[in-house]
């Protein structure tokens, strides 16, 4: 999908296969929250609770290349998967006319981060974009050439003073005139803000690699297990774009239920089995 900033590779934002899947394609890392690409104001304060910084910001520059790190409001419209687990979201009106007829045609958000696979530059031509991801992506739209060629401006209004986590074509002075002083990001913040945030992390314990949970214990399986009321499988054909697209909303699931710990089965790490182990061990404590 071409937007006014680069091509994004576009999903439905409420469904975790289809997310879990786009996380496959560009082969990331590591999940790295979505921007959910809305029409218009109203669209964004359906699923983000704005306020009155942020309505000031949308008056200013929507459509446009400003997006805005607000608070959750709709979580199933903008699934666990495509927020990283956050209780934030990050909302964008693009500007370009074909982006705003397929958000318009479709009826609801849309995640849709630069069309490239992981670690590459973002295309700005239909011609790179289909050369990064034309071989696994359902559709094309060819837009011509992005007006702005840069990722959008990030802007977070969570607690505390406002924030500038990525520069962009909205440029800083713009911003400040509108809503004060942009504190600093810190230094890790331009790489990947979303790393740096707090992640989902239940209040039980969480136990990994247990191949055979105590009892007490909910246990998240991979692949061939018994069946319980405390056993949330997160991909019964040992499937890691299913199991990504389950993991946020099991571990939720599984500590409604207080359990002593929740006991997580070994998930291979290949593929997108790194970035499952990567939010595991936050969840668990050992990294973040
Ligand atoms: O211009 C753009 O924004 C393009 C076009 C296609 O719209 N999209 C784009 O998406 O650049 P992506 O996924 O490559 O970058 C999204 C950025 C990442 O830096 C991510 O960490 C940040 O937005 N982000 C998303 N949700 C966030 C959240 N809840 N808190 C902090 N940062 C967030
Ligand atoms: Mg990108």
């Amino acid at each position: 999908m071409p937007t006014e900033t680069v091509y994004g590779l576009a999903a439905d934002a409420g469904n975790p296969i289809a997310v879990a899947s786009l996380y496959a394609a560009k082969g990331r890392p590591a999940f790295n929250p979505l921007i959910a690409h809305v029409l218009d104001e109203a669209a964004a304060a359906a699923v983000a609770d704005l306020d009155e910084r942020g309505r000031r910001l949308i008056e200013a520059f929507w459509p446009g290349p400003l997006t805005i790190v607000a608070p959750i409001r709709d979580r199933a419209a903008i699934c666990d998967l495509a927020r990283a687990g956050l209780d934030s979201v990050a909302v964008r009106a693009p500007a370009h006319a074909i982006a705003r007829e397929c958000l318009a045609a479709f009826g609801g958000p849309v995640v849709a981060p630069s069309a490239n696979r992981s670690g590459r530059p973002s295309p700005t031509t239909f011609a790179d974009a289909m050369a990064e991801t034309g071989s696994f992506a359902a559709v094309g739209l060819d837009g011509g050439s992005c007006a702005v060629g840069l990722e959008s401006t990030v802007v977070s209004l969570l607690d505390g003073p406002p924030k500038l986590l990525r520069p962009g074509a909205v440029t800083r002075f713009q911003i400040e005139a509108l809503i004060g002083p942009l504190a600093d990001a810190g230094a890790d913040a331009g790489r990947s803000p979303g790393r740096l945030a707090r992640h989902y992390a239940p209040s039980s314990p969480v136990r990994l690699n247990v191949a055979d949970p105590a009892l007490g214990e909910a246990w998240l399986a991979f692949g061939d297990a018994l069946e319980g009321p405390a056993i949330f499988n997160l991909s019964p054909t040992g499937n890691l774009n299913e199991a990504a697209a389950n993991l946020f909303t099991f571990l939720r699931a599984a500590d409604r239920l207080s359990p002593t710990a929740i006991a997580v089965a070994p998930i291979p790490h290949a593929g997108l089995g790194e970035a499952i182990n990567d939010r595991l061990e936050r969840a668990a404590g050992k990294i973040g």
